[in-house]
């Protein structure tokens, strides 16, 4: 059941959140999120606490545990906000924070925008693109214990719980990532770039990509106004824009 007097009590956004639509299950909220698509819907939460086919970034799938994993989407109408070039970066910045007002745990953020937690992850980011909407998909690993994770995952990821943090009331969460993300979404962009710089933990560290079926090492600088990776490989620099680095 979603709390809804919990999360109201939370919510001090005037639009993200203000229109929520809950599902007790269902497959994606991110495809669910689809059949909401209008001018009226823009700020609409699509959550369910039992997502059962749930999508993450390059085909792969997002495992959740009911009532123990936070698994919701956004629907942001692109021309009604003033940083959609930099939603992706926001998003990850905005969802650090409010896990550190709920949990006091400082996560941080492996590029393009995996949320992580001693180098494990415990949070993801899938923004999809429709007309002029954007659906924000966000999973979080929040009071899943470590035998509840499965076992594909298990070496790689990691929850809030794990980590030590009290139960957590999802509510609650969802409200802090709402709060924040409204703000960011409407502030004139002031350091996003910077502040996404300081919560990434491989700033300067060797890392791998894949590229045309090969392996390419390279030093890893930071992001650029799009949110590309800057890489510097010999002392050339090369931008990538998708996938997946090793550490
Ligand atoms: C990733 O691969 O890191 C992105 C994972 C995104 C998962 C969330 S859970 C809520 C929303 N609905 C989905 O089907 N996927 C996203």
């Amino acid at each position: 059941m979603f709390k809804k007097n919990i999360f109201e009590n939370h919510l001090k956004s005037e639009i993200f959140g203000r229109h929520i639509k809950y599902f007790k299950s269902i497959c994606s909220t991110n495809s669910e999120a689809t059949n909401y698509l209008s001018q009226d819907n823009h700020g609409c939460v699509i959550i369910t606490k039992n997502q059962t086919s749930g999508k993450g970034r390059r085909n792969n799938q997002w495992f959740s545990i009911p009532n123990k994993s936070l698994t919701f989407s956004i629907i942001v109408n692109q021309k009604k906000i003033k940083n959609k070039n930099l939603l992706p970066i926001i998003t990850a910045i905005t969802i650090i924070k409010a896990i550190k007002k709920i949990s006091k745990i400082q996560c941080s953020i492996k590029w393009p925008n995996d949320i992580m937690l001693n180098n494990q992850k415990i949070g993801g980011i899938l923004i999809e693109k429709k007309n002029d909407y954007m659906i924000v998909g966000i999973g979080i690993n929040v009071n899943e214990e470590i035998d509840d994770l499965n076992a594909e995952i298990k070496n790689i990821s990691t929850s809030l719980r794990i980590n030590s943090a009290p139960l957590i009331q999802l509510e609650v969460l969802l409200a802090y990532i709402l709060n924040e993300l409204e703000k960011y979404c409407y502030e004139d962009d002031t350091n996003f770039i910077e502040e996404w710089l300081t919560l990434c933990y491989h700033i300067d560290k060797e890392i791998k990509f894949h590229k045309n079926h090969k392996i390419i090492k390279g030093t890893f600088k930071g992001i650029n106004a799009n949110g590309q990776g800057i890489i510097n490989i010999n002392n050339q620099t090369e931008l990538i824009s998708s996938g997946m680095i090793e550490l």
